[in-house]
Formats: C-alpha cells, sequence, structure tokens
C-alpha cells in the first residue's frame, strides 16, 4: 500500500463512517499529486475508501478548494464577489494579469503561478481579498501585485 493509502486510512479512522474522510481524504490526495487531482487520485481515494471514483470526483468538483486540472506551483485568487467588487476586485484582478501575462484562470508558461478568481473569502470588510498560497490578504491594490507577485516568486513554499 502507498504512503496516502496509509494517510487515508488513518483519518478515516477518525470518522464514525469512512466515507465522510472523502474531503480530508481529497486534500491528502491533492497535496500528494502536487496541488490538483488527476483521474489517478480519485482511484486512490476511492480505494481507500471503499467508494468509486466516480463518488469522490463528484465531490471534488462541488468544492472550490479543489483542482480538477494542473496548477502552478504558486495559486493567487483573488475574490470577486460584490463586498470586494465595490473596491475595485475587478481592477486588482486585472493588474495581477497584466503582472503575470495571463488571464483569470490560466497558470504561467513556466508553471509558477495560477490566476483564479473566486468566490467569497469571507473577509468582506476588508477587500479586496487575495488569497495567495491559501493564505489570505486584505485591502489588495491594483498597485500591490507587482509585490505580491515578487514576494510569492521568492517564497519557499
Ligand atoms: S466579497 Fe470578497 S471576501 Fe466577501
Amino acid at each position: 500500500m502507498t504512503a496516502l493509502y496509509d494517510e487515508i486510512q488513518q483519518v478515516a479512522a477518525q470518522y464514525p463512517q469512512r466515507r465522510s474522510a472523502v474531503i480530508p481524504a481529497l486534500r491528502l490526495a491533492q497535496e500528494a499529486h502536487g496541488g490538483w487531482l488527476p483521474p489517478a487520485a480519485f482511484r486512490e481515494v476511492a480505494d481507500a475508501l471503499e467508494l468509486t471514483p466516480a463518488y469522490c470526483q463528484s465531490v471534488a468538483s462541488f468544492y472550490d478548494m479543489f483542482q480538477l486540472e494542473p496548477v502552478g506551483k504558486h495559486m493567487i485568487e483573488v475574490c470577486t464577489n460584490i463586498s470586494c467588487a465595490l473596491v475595485g476586485a475587478q481592477a486588482t484582478l486585472e493588474a495581477f494579469e497584466s503582472e503575470l501575462g495571463i488571464r483569470a484562470g490560466e497558470t504561467t508558461p513556466d508553471g509558477e503561478f495560477t490566476l483564479r478568481t473566486i468566490e467569497c473569502l469571507g473577509g468582506c470588510g476588508w477587500g479586496t481579498v487575495v488569497s495567495c498560497d491559501h493564505r489570505y490578504r486584505h485591502y489588495v491594490k491594483p498597485e500591490d501585485a507587482s509585490r505580491v507577485v515578487e514576494e510569492l516568486r521568492h517564497a519557499e513554499h
């Protein structure tokens, strides 16, 4: 058995029903596969929890935190929901697009960055909220894009 299988068994042991561990198991699988869930990941999670790959994929496809396509080493997610939109989220998003040379939903050719829009991150009073490698930054303005990208580029991952 693989290390991932063993990790999933440990998580599953914390739940009365093994299938309840599907979300943490998918998170583990995503980490193991470099930040996204290829078809093999669904088979591995399904085998470990005695589910079907289709069920695991259906769960993953519902949640924004699971990636169904390859992603860059760093993930920049700009909240564009209403509260952030009212304080300039679109301009902030466009600044990141310009800085990275890609559009939202794309990954840079060197595989370093993926840029996405994302639904409300729960920090509506502190917009624009931008999640950088899953850490939230508040009050992000267009002029911050270049500095944020440089910080991430030099950050340990
Ligand atoms: S609308 Fe952006 S954090 Fe809520």
